[in-house]
């Protein structure tokens, strides 16, 4: 990441050095926004759509009106940053907070008008070799609010969790709430238990991922069984294999939960989906 870099704030392109917020930023003050992590491969947007579509129901899950996304035209704003910036494979990141306002207050101001940053990052992936070792994740209990299908910037409790499993040697956590998983803390989950693989069906609980979706896709393409299914506590320390799927990194084997190993390496059906994601990402470079 350089600091001299573009990015986009409320209708200008300043640096990220440069760039700067108002202190009565709902945003700053209360997480009072939502964001949207997206992908850049070969500097085309991965699954557009899906994030603008989840960018839309987000904002009008917190009541802000969603048809700013389309009058503002996000698709110019990052293909301009693309440009500016020189990405190749980086990552998006857009926030939209409620905006500015006069006093530090619970209650918003109905007309406020939202505050948009788009920024880059770049984009580091793990190496195959790193994935196919697979990686270490806690089990830790979903102490989340019960809207966590929205992509909202109040993430403290991601971030607790997360952190927690950093200090574990862990890659993720994986939430258990009320006996049954939902997904990570920065992670969708998904296990395979004799050749079928299962994720947690979507709810208010875990976020749509995009890159469940896109391996959802990938898994109905190539015929493998799938089921969206609750999946318990016992269930998943029983599962043949675990991996995790996000933006930042599509498919993320685990092979130890706590301290139980789940399979010496990552397993077949994980690297077969992991191989499929990555081969569908080389043909989106051409
Ligand atoms: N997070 N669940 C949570 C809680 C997440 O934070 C994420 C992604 C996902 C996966 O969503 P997607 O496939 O759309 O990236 C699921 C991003 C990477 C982040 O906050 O940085």
């Amino acid at each position: 990441m350089s600091r001299s870099e573009a990015v986009y704030l409320n209708g200008k392109y300043p640096s990220k050095d440069e760039a700067s917020l108002s202190i009565l930023d709902r945003g700053f003050l209360f997480g009072d926004g939502v964001y949207e992590l997206i992908p850049i491969h070969n500097k085309k947007i991965f699954y557009m759509t899906d994030h603008f579509q989840r960018l839309k129901k987000s904002l009008e899950l917190i009541n802000i009106e969603p048809a700013i996304v389309d009058e503002i035209d996000f698709e110019k704003i990052i293909n301009t940053l693309i440009d500016l910036n020189s990405y190749v494979n980086h990552f998006i990141y857009i926030h939209i907070s409620r905006g500015v306002d006069e006093h530090r207050n619970h209650i918003y101001m109905e007309d406020i008008a939202p505050t948009v940053l788009v920024m880059g990052e770049k984009y580091q992936p793990f190496d195959t070799d790193n994935i196919k070792k697979g990686k270490k994740a806690i089990l830790e209990d979903d102490f989340r609010w019960l809207k966590s299908n929205i992509k909202s910037t109040s993430l403290l409790a991601n971030v607790m969790i997360k952190n927690k499993a950093k200090t574990n040697d862990a890659y993720e956590a994986l939430l258990i709430r009320d006996g049954f998983l939902t997904e990570g803390s920065a992670s969708n989950v998904f296990i395979v238990k004799n050749k079928i693989i299962k994720t947690p069906k979507l709810s208010n609980k875990l976020l749509p991922g995009i890159t469940r979706k896109f391996l959802t896709d990938l898994i109905s393409k190539h015929s493998l069984d799938f089921e969206e299914s609750d999946i318990s506590k016992e269930i998943l320390l029983e599962a043949d294999e675990i991996f995790c799927s996000s933006s930042t990194n599509p498919v993320v084997p685990i092979t130890q939960l706590d301290n139980k190993l789940i399979s010496e390496n990552a397993g077949p059906m994980t690297m077969k989906i992991y191989n499929h994601a990555q081969s569908f990402i080389r043909d989106f470079h051409k």
